[in-house]
């Protein structure tokens, strides 16, 4: 059994990765496979939170206990998070958002064109959903982004971190390595945490589900006094 020290508390999750539509068959997507997220909505839920978990193309199944809400592209998970987070006491955005999305959706398959043997995409930047909530008014929302970044030396991995932190105005970020074979799909992670005054707080590795209680320990430590 874990200890209830989440109880009364709401919690949102995002987790999995965006998809952007070229076309009725095609998108723009990343490897991200919500398990990380996952962990971290089943964990809350297992520790007593009340938890809301905005789901982007899940490549597992949805945690039990958890309110579900499933979105596809950047834009439907800024609304899904916009609605979820009103009076929520912990934000975590694990979800892969694009960056950028095809400026048109073709309403017909993008055709190959004989001759032709390049084609350009043209892309426009999506809102950034993390930032967008840490410089609006949060007060008593933790919030929780998450940098995942391909830099192998350890200690430009943290300023990396450090940096996402400060720019997102996150209170916490959890910095993981991701690559080819790491992080995104795998079932075990490493992860750092770098709290709001830029120190690492925590360190955290082995199963997602025991990264997640990681991080949830770093999360509980740093609520205010419940009522409960
Ligand atoms: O800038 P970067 O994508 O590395 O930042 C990662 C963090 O920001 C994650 O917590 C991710 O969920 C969040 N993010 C976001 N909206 C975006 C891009 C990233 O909320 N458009």
């Amino acid at each position: 059994a874990h200890p209830q020290d989440l109880a009364g508390r709401r919690i949102v999750v995002s987790a999995g990765g965006t998809r952007e539509p070229l076309d009725p068959v095609r998108f723009l997507g990343n490897r991200s496979s919500g398990r990380q997220g996952v962990a971290i909505a089943e964990a809350a839920a297992a520790r007593g939170a009340e938890v809301t978990l905005v789901a982007a193309n899940l490549e597992v199944p949805d945690p039990g206990g958890c309110r579900v809400r499933a979105v596809s592209t950047a834009l439907e998970l800024r609304d899904a998070m916009t609605e979820a987070v009103a009076g929520a006491d912990v934000v975590v955005m694990a979800a892969a958002v694009a960056d950028y999305r095809p400026a048109t959706v073709s309403e017909a398959k993008i055709k190959k064109v004989d001759g032709r043997d390049h084609m350009t995409l043209e892309l426009v930047r999506n809102p950034d959903i993390l930032a967008g909530l840490g410089a609006s008014p949060h007060d008593g929302t933790l919030l929780v982004g998450f940098a995942a970044e391909t830099e192998a030396d350890p200690v430009r991995l943290l300023e990396l971190g450090r940096a996402k932190r400060r720019a997102k105005g996150a209170d916490l970020l959890v910095v993981n390595r991701v690559g080819w074979t790491q992080g995104f799909a795998a079932d075990e992670n490493a992860v750092t945490i770098i709290g709001p005054a830029d120190e690492v707080v925590a360190e955290a590795s082995g199963t997602k589900m025991s990264v997640a209680h990681g991080i949830l320990d770093v999360v509980a430590a740093r609520l205010p006094d419940g009522d409960e």
